[in-house]
């Protein structure tokens, strides 16, 4: 039997949780990439795409419109830079490539208040950058 910190790898549910795990801290997670590389780097940089302002403009917009519970966050490299500038909020683990303040406006409307998801922004499992090598 495989035990991890006292908890049973049988008395985790398909989502990998322990009935005993505390819940969740936030509601909602978003991280947002704002990894900056040198000009001319082949895989670009979604700060280079605008990310900053669109993060920082996402986390005055949530406070705005009275989001419990959601916390905004500024990422480093999430690995999906050709998709960029790219967001993944938790704990659904849904990504979107944002390019505008219209964008974060239907994230946070759609995605965190009604809990719905922006289909026309989401990366999917294709959305998988080129082999490294
Ligand atoms: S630079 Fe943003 S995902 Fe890599």
């Amino acid at each position: 039997m495989v035990e991890q910190l006292g908890v049973c790898m049988s008395d985790l549910d398909a989502k990998g949780k322990a009935a005993s795990d505390p819940p969740p801290y936030f509601q909602a997670h978003v991280f947002v990439c704002c990894n900056r590389r040198l000009e001319g780097h082949k895989r670009g940089s979604c700060a280079a795409r605008g990310s900053e302002a669109l993060r920082d403009y996402m986390k005055a917009r949530g406070k705005e419109l009275g989001l419990a519970g959601v916390r905004v966050n500024m990422a480093g490299c999430l690995d999906r830079c050709e998709f960029g500038p790219a967001m993944v909020i938790y704990p659904e683990g849904v990504w979107y490539k944002i390019e505008t303040k219209s964008d974060i406006d239907e994230v946070l409307e759609t995605h965190l208040r009604q809990k719905g998801r922006v289909t026309r922004l989401m990366l999917t499992e294709r959305d998988v950058p080129p082999a490294k090598g």
